[in-house]
């Protein structure tokens, strides 16, 4: 295991990895995790990737948990970049599909890597306000690590993730609010109970599963990263995870200094980090009001705001807001004419692409890749209506 300490995304102060902890002790941001490259390269080349499982812990050395350690794992990543030729044919657009991951959602890859040190370093009760999906995801690891999991998730959030949640021997909770009202009743409960907080960003590494993202894709595009991403952001891990692992690669030599645009995309309902964007802030407002029907966009306010921001502003990509209709009658264009039932907030990404290829923001011929996070599977309700 190469990890070497944690450092604060914010005041840089360093922490010291061995032993449970959610926030910087200084300023209360996100810690995110520093590996040695030049150790963890000794082992882990490109080339000898080739030979590895297919699971995103084929990229074991860039990852915490000590070797000889078992991850808890369900066989997360691994996931097919696909080609959609037919949505926008003048543009070179491929599908990251993350439908197939474990509970179906890319929220697997984190909760691999966080679960797997959380129990690694003592917890037993792991907890977390949920959109939906991470709830699925942590129920399903932490059930997998025989830990205990308690979730706290909005009423109206899908059927779906609730059931999912329960049937994998999850404790429940269902909050009259929003992810932000969730994450509030968790922190009030939390020491009391001896809960761990596993919310996003809280604690340090499910962005370090979803990095492998990053790595994946620039793996599956024979190390030339695509020109534009767009990725569907509610608190952002997957776009701050990707951002590492490019710079990581970087370093390693993996891969040169182009990076793609990285675009956010949000529901017209819940958008701070496109007010934010378009506003010139460096920090999102909460939204007030939330609402969409793409749950996993439906989060008001965001700790990482400030990384997202930097991120879009660093790549040159921007953020980009679709309303709730538009995501419905797009997915049923991608189901038709290329063969999968995307969640909206997948769907957000491609009537995203429409709205930014008629403003000039992506150019015929250019390479795009859109991040289908989950399966529309899990909002049959909201397709319903
Ligand atoms: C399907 C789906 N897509 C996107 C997101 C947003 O992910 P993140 O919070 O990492 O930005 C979520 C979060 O719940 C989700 O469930
Ligand atoms: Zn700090």
């Amino acid at each position: 295991m190469f990890l070497k300490h944690l450092e604060c995304s914010a005041c840089g102060l360093k922490h010291e990895w061995p032993r449970l902890q959610n926030l910087c002790r200084s300023c209360h941001k996100p810690l995110l995790a520093i590996v040695d490259l030049a150790a963890a390269t000794r082992t882990l080349t490109r080339e000898t990737l080739a030979t590895r499982e297919k699971s995103l812990w084929r990229y074991r050395e860039m990852l915490p948990l000590p070797g000889g350690v078992q991850p808890v794992s369900l066989g997360e990543g691994g996931t097919p970049l696909l080609r959609a030729p037919k949505f926008a044919d003048d543009i070179d657009l491929w599908i990251k599909d993350e439908s197939l991951n474990p509970a179906q959602s890319f929220k697997a890859r984190g909760m691999s890597v966080a679960v797997s040190m959380a129990k690694y370093l003592g917890a037993t009760k792991l907890a977390a306000p949920s959109a939906g999906n991470a709830g699925g995801a942590l129920a399903a690891y932490a059930a997998r690590a025989g830990l205990e999991a308690h979730i706290f998730m909005p009423r109206d959030t899908p059927h779906a993730n609730i059931i999912e949640c329960r049937e994998l021997g999850a404790n429940v909770t269902l909050i009259d609010g929003l992810i932000t009202d969730c994450g509030a009743e968790l922190t009030r409960r939390k020491e009391k109970e001896g809960w761990f907080d596993m919310s996003t960003l809280k604690e340090p590494y499910r962005v370090e599963g979803k990095k492998t993202l990053g790595y994946e894709l620039a793996e599956q595009c024979n190390w030339q990263l695509p020109d534009v991403i767009l990725y569907p952001a509610g608190g952002g891990t997957g776009l701050i995870g990707m951002w590492k692992a490019f710079d990581e690669m970087d370093a390693l030599g993996w891969i040169g200094k182009k990076r793609p645009r990285m675009f956010a995309v949000q529901a017209s309902g819940c958008a701070p980090i496109v007010r934010a964007f378009e506003a010139g802030k460096k920090t999102a407002a909460e939204f007030p009001d939330a609402q969409t029907i793409a749950s996993g966009l439906r989060v008001p306010k965001a700790i990482g705001d400030f990384l997202m921001l930097n991120i879009l502003r660093q790549s040159k990509g921007g953020a980009i807001a679709v309303d709730d209709e538009e995501m419905i009658r797009v997915t049923r264009e991608v189901g038709s004419k290329e063969g999968l039932f995307v969640c909206p907030e997948g769907a957000a990404c491609f009537a995203a692409l429409k709205s930014l290829q008629r403003a000039g923001k992506i150019t015929p011929g250019e390479r795009v890749v859109i991040f289908n996070t989950s399966s529309g599977i899990k909002y049959l309700e909201r397709y319903q209506q």
